[in-house]
């Protein structure tokens, strides 16, 4: 059997890791061998700190074929991707491919390869916001409903899956981007134990007895209109009085604070603005903060998987496990409801949450044998 898995944009490495590392063990992948595998990088993210760092660190080898796409419109972006990806199927001629999340790429290499009669495996399917302004969740649904095998994060994702007539064929398996978490979190130990830990390094707020916040933020809708970046912006600042707020900035973000003029505000602020991190940076950061701010889908996660107090500064989650059972709190993304939601916070009303089924760090090697079979 020959397995193409695709990867494009950030988000994607950390779900490929686990399942490329499943693959190696059933064998080199190479040619002869009862199962071949081959990985293609899109392209869609392609500066050293969204793409090649992420290899380096979550050991995914190099990729097979680098599709170039590129930044540009959304269709631009996507017929770029299906032009190119269509070369690779039609030379290497795979059984099915895999593809994860809801990125560009992820909509992309499944419409390709369902095209040319090529098999297609969705990691992380049946999400849905019902938002249909969000990009992301057309290429949820658009993905979903041409995929052969379904692999499901969320029972949430179950049920949006069975409302949409689809029965046979999916799996519910548990998140990938928590099998990431936990490998590299046990690496994190080890390398801390021995003394080896670069990350700390990089992240040289090192006081983790003071409080802190981390903020993420890259999703149009909030960074893009003015409006709405300034007056989550604001609430930043506000809750930085309180303790430094760790703000590592998507490229994408950065660009419009500095064009909408609000880098003077934030230079006199607590905030700290930091550059995109690599993984294992991040991860240190992240998983001692008091609190964490962000409009991304799997820092949600993540920081439910580890207990951390999470603002989802949006209007609508496809992760509602992480709302249910997890930490997470959708705050909205107006500077007045993510201040009450703060002031609640701040008082000691924080919920608890705890870990959702089958986030149990072996997602991978379920998805993997799965495919075999
Ligand atoms: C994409 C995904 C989003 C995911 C996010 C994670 C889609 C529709 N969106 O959004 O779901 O949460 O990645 O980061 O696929 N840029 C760089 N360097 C890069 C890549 C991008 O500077 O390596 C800049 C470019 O100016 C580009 C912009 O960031 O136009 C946006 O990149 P793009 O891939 O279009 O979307 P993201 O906002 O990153």
């Amino acid at each position: 059997m020959k397995i193409i898995v695709v990867a494009g944009a950030r988000p994607n490495f950390m779900k490929i890791a686990p399942i490329v590392r499943g693959f190696k063990m059933h064998g080199t992948g190479l040619k002869g061998d009862e199962l071949i595998w081959r990985l293609v990088h899109t392209g869609q993210h392609y500066d050293y700190e969204m793409s090649q760092t992420f290899f380096e660190e979550l050991e995914i080898p190099q990729p097979d074929y680098f599709l170039n796409a590129g930044s540009g419109s959304h269709a631009e972006q996507t017929a770029k991707v299906m032009i190119e990806f269509e070369k690779v199927c039609n030379a290497e001629k795979p059984d099915v491919i895999v593809v994860v999340g809801d990125v560009n790429s992820t909509l992309a290499c499944s419409i390709t390869a369902k095209k040319l009669n090529i098999k297609v495996s969705h990691v992380e399917a049946g999400l849905r916001s019902g938002d249909m302004t969000m990009p992301e969740e057309i290429n949820r649904i658009v993905t979903d409903s041409i995929s052969d095998y379904l692999f499901v994060t969320e029972k949430s994702g179950l049920e949006n899956l069975e409302r949409e007539g689809r029965s046979s064929n999916v799996f519910f398996v548990g998140n990938v981007m928590i099998d990431t978490l936990f490998f590299q979190l046990e690496k994190l130990r080890k390398q801390v134990k021995k003394g080896e830990n670069k990350a700390e390094v990089q992240v040289e707020r090192g006081d983790k007895k003071s409080k802190y916040a981390v903020v993420t933020l890259h999703r149009p809708s909030n960074v893009d209109d003015k409006d709405t970046l300034r007056g989550i912006m604001e609430a930043l600042i506000r809750i930085s009085e309180d303790m430094p707020v760790m703000f590592p900035a998507h490229p994408r973000t950065k660009k419009n604070i500095e064009s909408f003029g609000l880098m003077n505000n934030i230079n006199s602020s607590g905030i700290e603005m930091l550059p995109s991190l690599p993984y294992m940076a991040f991860l240190q950061l992240w998983k001692d903060a008091s609190l964490v701010l962000t409009d991304s889908g799997g820092l949600q996660e993540e920081t439910t998987a580890l207990g951390v107090p999470c603002f989802t500064i949006r209007e609508n989650t496809e992760r509602p496990v992480t709302i249910d059972e997890g930490t997470n709190v959708l705050v909205g993304t107006t500077k007045q409801g993510i201040l009450s939601e703060y002031t609640a916070f701040r008082n000691g009303t924080s919920k608890k949450g705890r870990v959702p089924e089958l986030w149990d760090g072996k997602a991978a090697e379920r998805i993997v044998d799965l495919l075999i079979r």
